[in-house]
């Protein structure tokens, strides 16, 4: 009998070879994550939530789905491969007959292949529906939030939540940091400013796109207590590899606590301000190495941000009142005011982000950077050395009209600063 070449004899071996290594993968039993070792906080391997499980589902029907295909194309084409390789010289200049096709396979590849896309098709369209918003069941216990995006940070609003300030009644705001209760369904209003970003929680809800002059929404529901990592995934401009959050679910409990508190207007701390600032100095600082690493975080901040996180809501019993009392002071003079909200501090500014307790937060520069007085000081010293393009620089620091410096701030007086903020718990 002739024997037809289909591909090069050369190439007969390689397709043996990944055909086989494609075979040990799928038949070791090990999942994606192991075999790739998919564990970082912004992986979308292990979620922490029904509407990224959702998701994932999803995906792991569309790979079963194509591996399938590509186990059948695959051993079809290397059974060929084999059986029908050039053997002989002569074999080299053969050409096999030509005919117009076999219908009763070429019906069943048809068949085969709409039956696949209806089985992708079923759990897509009930995935949308779940994903569009919070089930009827749950609706009544669902919290609102507004997630407003600015280049580049992110406001996170509590509608439910009203605080008085001296702009009257505003809905109570964090920046970069949403804290949710966890078990309780987040209804997400999703915004922007200025240009398209996308709000994305890996680890909870894939991202949705925040459109100028288009409401768009999201939900999600962390199951357990945790510490979320988030990330614009759309590009917005020069920091925007950069322009990150985070979701901190908390127990029902410590989250009314954290309510509580919030609501509260800034602390102030009181005592004389210091004539002379104490030196600047902060404490040892070792960088951490591990996947949890913001641009860099300590070690500590790395072996576990949640625990990091818990540790900033408490009061350190070693403030210096008169330390924080001179960069309170120093906040109005420096003109920080005319930019950032701190409610009791008749800071009313929201073109960055509001800081009433910023000292409580485990992140500054919109997750960029772990808040910690080493950070906040390198941040305020030069914030576009960590956030090119940002506007506490092109504005704040810099008159973008005339290029010229609006103000200094040496290191005692940077010291001071960050003493305060460190001190809005
Ligand atoms: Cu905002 Cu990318």
């Amino acid at each position: 009998m002739t024997r037809i070449r289909f591909v090069p004899r050369s190439l007969s071996r390689p397709a043996i070879v990944l055909l086989g290594l494609a075979f040990l993968v799928f038949a070791s039993g090990c999942s994606f994550t192991e075999i790739f070792a998919l564990h970082g906080p912004q992986s979308t391997y292990h979620t922490g939530g029904p509407v990224a499980q959702k998701q994932w589902d999803l995906f792991m029907v569309t790979v079963y789905v194509t591996a399938f295909i590509f186990v059948v194309v695959g051993s079809v084409l290397a059974y060929a491969t084999i059986k029908f390789r050039a053997k002989s010289e002569a074999d080299e200049h053969f050409e096999a007959p030509q005919g117009h096709g076999n219908p009763l396979v070429e019906i069943g590849l048809i068949v085969g292949s709409v039956l696949l896309l209806v089985i992708i098709a079923i759990p897509t369209l009930e995935g949308i529906w779940y994903t569009h918003d919070v089930p009827e069941a749950e609706k009544g216990l669902a919290m609102d939030v507004t997630a407003t995006a600015y280049q580049w940070w992110f406001k996170f609003e509590y509608p439910s939540l009203k605080v008085k300030g001296i702009a009257g009644e505003t809905p109570l705001a964090t920046g970069n940091e949403l804290v949710v209760p966890a078990g309780v369904p987040v209804r997400v209003q999703l915004r922007t400013v200025d240009v398209i970003h996308s709000f994305w929680i890996p680890k909870l809800a894939g991202k949705v796109d925040m459109i100028p002059n288009r409401g768009n929404f999201l939900w999600f529901k962390a199951d357990q207590p945790g510490y979320f990592y988030g990330q614009c995934a759309e590009y917005c401009g020069d920091s925007h590899a950069i322009m990150r959050f985070r979701v901190i679910a908390l127990a029902q409990d410590d989250f009314k606590k954290w309510v509580e508190n919030q609501m509260a207007p800034a602390r102030n701390v009181t005592a004389e301000a210091a004539a002379t600032l104490p030196h600047a100095q902060f404490a040892n600082y070792t960088e951490g190495t591990g996947p949890g690493s913001v641009l860099a975080g300590s070690a500590e901040f790395d072996a576990d941000p949640f625990a990091a996180w818990k540790r900033k809501q408490l009061v350190p019993s070693d403030e210096n009142a008169a330390q924080i009392a001179a960069g309170r002071k120093l906040f109005s003079e420096k003109t920080c005011i005319s930019c950032h909200t701190i409610r009791g501090h008749e800071g009313i500014g929201i073109t960055g982000p509001e800081l009433t307790h910023v000292g409580a937060r485990s992140t500054i520069a919109a997750g960029v950077l772990e808040n910690n007085p080493h950070r906040m000081s390198q941040w305020i010293h030069d914030p576009t050395a960590f956030k090119p393009g940002n506007k506490m620089f092109n504005g704040g620091y810099i008159d973008v009209q005339t290029g010229q410096r609006k103000f200094t701030l040496n290191d005692d007086e940077i010291a001071a600063l960050v003493a305060y903020l460190q001190s809005l718990k």
